[in-house]
């Protein structure tokens, strides 16, 4: 059956995992520039440093017992220096349902040498929540980007743990409602949710975090990037915009005109609002085709912003075909899985997605997959 191209294009054809859509309304000669070409250490880089950690604050209800910071190499930077400057002194347990928590896994094992207890669950599944142990630091993935899944909520994160919580939760920040009191260490980019850029990340460490960081001295070295401690207290300066090193004060007004179009929106709530209607937008386009499908089967651990979808008979070389054929109309760019996931498409449901474009992505959808499959033939 062929099936005819469609009309009309998603107006804004970005659904990138990241680096995701850019809020609505971007455009480069809206963003702040009087801080660039300035010393970061500058009383206005200073200040703008510090009104986007305030933004992020006030925009996610951070409790006064959590500190924010920004920090150099994106998520995984700040991931990575939680894990470097925190692990060592408890067991630790890591969770891994896809290629990032893998990530944390192959670090905790390969590099600091720790011999972790490691839940695994397949592409599209959790692994075992009620099987942790919480005695120990617990590491896993707030929302799976390369399988979309994510857990469905903290409840299963203990009240009492005696170990740490360190959540990767950079798809999952902005997007859900995030139990402050059960994360001691959460991190994230501003390239997901908030539609920024890459290169910095944000570090959150909960009260618990910061006394590890005070009473325990990793035996391994450290890098300069990575040292939270300063004369054997916490680098509280890392906290109010005192960078390690240089920002990109360019990355920096970008991720404060995002912020500022959260807030405008209505805060937090607003952000959620529109990655939920997004993912439903696509839910329905998923319940009216026989071939396409959820890799996440649950709906409670489904993402809303990495929707991981599977496509009957499709392999490695469809998806592609499909995900350039969709390049190559403009019509949806980025859209094929991650590269370690099954073949399916993944299509970015985060809150700078407006759900008319998810709308006009079915009948793309229905093109591509019949234009594949006729080259395939
Ligand atoms: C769950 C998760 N962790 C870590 C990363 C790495 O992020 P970054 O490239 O910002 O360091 C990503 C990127 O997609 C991710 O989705």
């Amino acid at each position: 059956m062929t099936v005819t191209k469609p009309g009309t294009r998603p107006a804004r054809p970005y659904f990138s995992s990241g680096p995701c859509a850019k809020p609505p309304g971007w455009a480069p000669d809206r963003l702040a520039i009087e801080s660039l070409g300035r010393s970061h250490r500058s009383k206005l880089g200073k200040a703008r440093l510090a009104h986007a950690i305030a933004l992020m604050r006030e925009l996610l209800r951070l409790p006064d017992t959590h500190r924010i910071g920004i920090v150099p190499g994106s998520d995984t930077g700040a991931f990575e220096m939680a894990m470097w400057t925190m692990l060592g002194t408890r067991h630790v347990t890591c969770l891994a349902w896809e290629s990032f928590g893998e990530g944390w896994v192959t670090d905790a094992v390969k590099q600091l040498k720790l011999e972790p207890t490691i839940l695994r669950a397949d592409y599209g599944k959790l692994p075992d929540l009620g099987a942790v142990d919480w005695s120990s630091d617990v590491l896993f993935t707030w929302n799976g980007t390369t399988s979309g899944v994510r857990v469905p909520d903290g409840g299963w994160i203990a009240e009492d743990r005696e170990g740490l919580s360190f959540a990767d939760a950079t798809s999952a920040v902005f997007a859900y409602d995030l139990p402050w009191d059960r994360i001691d260490v959460a991190t994230f980019s501003w390239q997901k949710v908030l539609g920024g850029e890459g290169g910095h990340g944000v570090l959150i460490l909960g009260p618990r975090a910061v006394e590890r960081l005070e009473t325990y001295t990793p035996g391994w070295p450290l890098p300069k990037v990575f040292r939270l401690m300063a004369k054997g207290a916490l680098n509280e300066g890392v906290f109010t915009g005192e960078t390690i090193n240089t920002p990109s004060m360019l990355v920096v007004e970008d991720a404060i005109f995002a912020l500022e179009w959260a807030k405008g929106l209505g805060g937090a709530e607003a952000l959620r609002a529109r990655c939920e209607a997004n993912a439903a937008a696509l839910d329905r386009i998923v319940a009216e085709r026989a071939w396409l499908g959820h890799l996440a089967a649950d709906p409670a651990s489904r993402s809303k912003t990495s929707v991981c979808l599977t496509v009957e008979g499709a392999d490695e070389a469809t998806i592609k075909k499909m995900a350039a054929l969709l390049e190559g109309e403009k019509a949806a760019y980025d859209v094929a899985g991650h590269r370690d996931a099954p073949p399916g498409l993944r299509i970015w449901c985060g809150a700078t997605i407006e759900s008319d474009d998810i709308e006009a992505l079915g009948p793309w959808l229905d093109w591509a997959y019949s234009e594949a499959k006729k080259q395939n033939q």
